[in-house]
């Protein structure tokens, strides 16, 4: 096999084993309107946008967007149910608290946050294209201000 016909072949394997486990359909970048600011009223971890690829959190004055895959290994995915205190990457059972810290395992590095932002109107858009970098969380676009 030439090395050209190698790299297709090897490109045809990839996409495929990216649909079998749905990593694809669970990875989606760009921003994504997720509704209206007053729809995320109640304190603590939200997971229904879980399979976009983040977590929602909302603290007491703050909402912020958390990556769902974990900084150990970056193609697992993390659990945790809406309301649950902490989440958890199954691979190596590791914990991060809701501000993203990791708290228990092997993972070294927090959770990535999205640039998220809330309109004229109120309506919240996360941006998994843009990750926040280290040590500016406490300011925009890291987390949409609340009241
Ligand atoms: S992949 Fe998440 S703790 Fe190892």
């Amino acid at each position: 096999m030439k090395r050209r016909e190698f790299l297709v072949a090897g490109a045809g394997c990839a996409c495929l084993l990216f649909s079998k486990t749905g990593f694809a359909e669970t990875a989606a970048t760009g921003p994504i309107v997720i509704g209206d600011l007053k729809s995320f009223a109640k304190e603590g971890l939200d997971s229904q946008f879980l399979k976009k690829g983040f977590f929602l959190v909302r603290g007491k004055d703050r909402l912020y967007a958390l990556s769902a895959f974990c900084t150990h290994r970056t193609d697992a995915q993390l659990k945790g149910q809406t309301g649950a205190e902490k989440i958890i990457c199954p691979r190596h059972n590791a914990q991060f608290a809701l501000d993203g810290t990791p708290q228990k395992g092997p993972p070294k590095r927090n959770l990535d946050r999205f640039a998220i932002t809330v309109d004229a109107k109120g309506q919240v858009t996360v941006d998994t294209s843009k990750k926040i970098e280290a040590g500016k969380t406490d300011e925009a676009p890291a987390f949409v201000k609340i009241g």
